[in-house]
């Protein structure tokens, strides 16, 4: 534990600050300040680059040493420094662009590789996700857990599609989710992977998988669901995440998730 860096009122008050700078740009923004990433279904707006600026610059005057991997600026140089922020200023910008309420800012401390942090703030919710590796998970301070129903059939789950927006024609998660929504009670489709996993952190849901994510969509939310007495795993029950898919729950209906992605291995690169 590093006690030393003090890192929850930081990362609290960071994740909060950086949220509500996107919610104020969100009504004001102009055609201009959106552009396209790799294709024109991938977008990025001027608000996903100021608050991850804004985030970037309170991280390095506080911790100059430590490393950055951002979605929007990229990674810091390797300096050989134990510890890395991993930051997605906004997590589900399709749903920030279209108004809607499922998006949130996402930072998390890693330490040699590990989840150490993480703070995730839904500004459209008011909902800030804390977890601390050995100090617990929190939702606007309360402690959080995840539900232990380990039924399937009752379990309500939520999955997410960019491997579509990939463009993965082949082996992609349409044929997991048909086949897995045969068998719960619901699958919910948020737009929001840091929510996702959040939501089975406090017991809104029981498990979330999806096939195509990247460390920054993940880094801060894991950390709650540990924390909260959740499982990550890769889809064949591993810790090869995110390369080979993700899985998270409650814990309890883990085991029955993975069986249905027997000997899963990705298609593409
Ligand atoms: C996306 C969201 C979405 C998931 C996509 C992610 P972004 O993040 O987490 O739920 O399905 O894979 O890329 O692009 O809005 O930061
Ligand atoms: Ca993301
Ligand atoms: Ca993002």
């Amino acid at each position: 534990m590093d006690d030393s860096l003090h890192l929850q009122p930081f990362l609290a008050q960071l994740a909060c600050q950086a949220g509500k700078l996107a919610l104020s740009m969100q009504s004001q923004l102009q055609e201009g300040d959106v552009s396209c990433k790799a294709t024109v279904r991938d977008i990025v707006t001027a608000a996903d680059q100021a608050t991850e600026r804004f985030i970037r610059q309170a991280v390095e005057k506080r911790f100059p040493h430590h490393r950055f991997y951002g979605e929007e600026t990229g990674r810091s140089q390797d300096n050989g420094n134990p510890y890395c922020w991993i930051v997605d200023p906004i997590d589900g910008t399709v749903s920030y662009y279209e108004g809607q309420l499922y998006w949130c800012t996402s930072i998390a401390l890693w330490k040699d590789g590990k989840p150490l942090a993480g703070a995730v703030y839904a500004p459209a919710l008011d909902e800030l996700y804390y977890g601390e590796a050995g100090k617990g998970a929190f939702c606007n301070g309360r402690p959080i857990h995840v539900r232990s129903h380990g039924s399937l059939e009752q379990s309500v789950l939520s999955t997410g599609f960019s491997c579509l927006r990939a463009g993965w024609t082949e082996g992609n998660n349409v044929p997991f989710f048909a086949q897995i929504g045969l068998h719960c009670r619901g699958v919910r489709r948020f737009g929001s992977a840091a929510m996702d996993i959040c939501y089975v952190a406090c017991g809104k849901s029981d498990g979330f998988w999806e096939l195509n994510l990247q460390p920054y969509d993940y880094a801060a939310a894991m950390v709650v669901l540990l924390e909260a007495g959740g499982q990550v795993t890769d889809l064949r029950g591993g810790g090869e995440y995110p390369r080979q898919g993700i899985l998270a729950t409650n814990g309890a209906i883990h085991q029955e998730m993975l069986r249905f992605f027997p000997n899963y291995s990705r298609l593409r690169d």
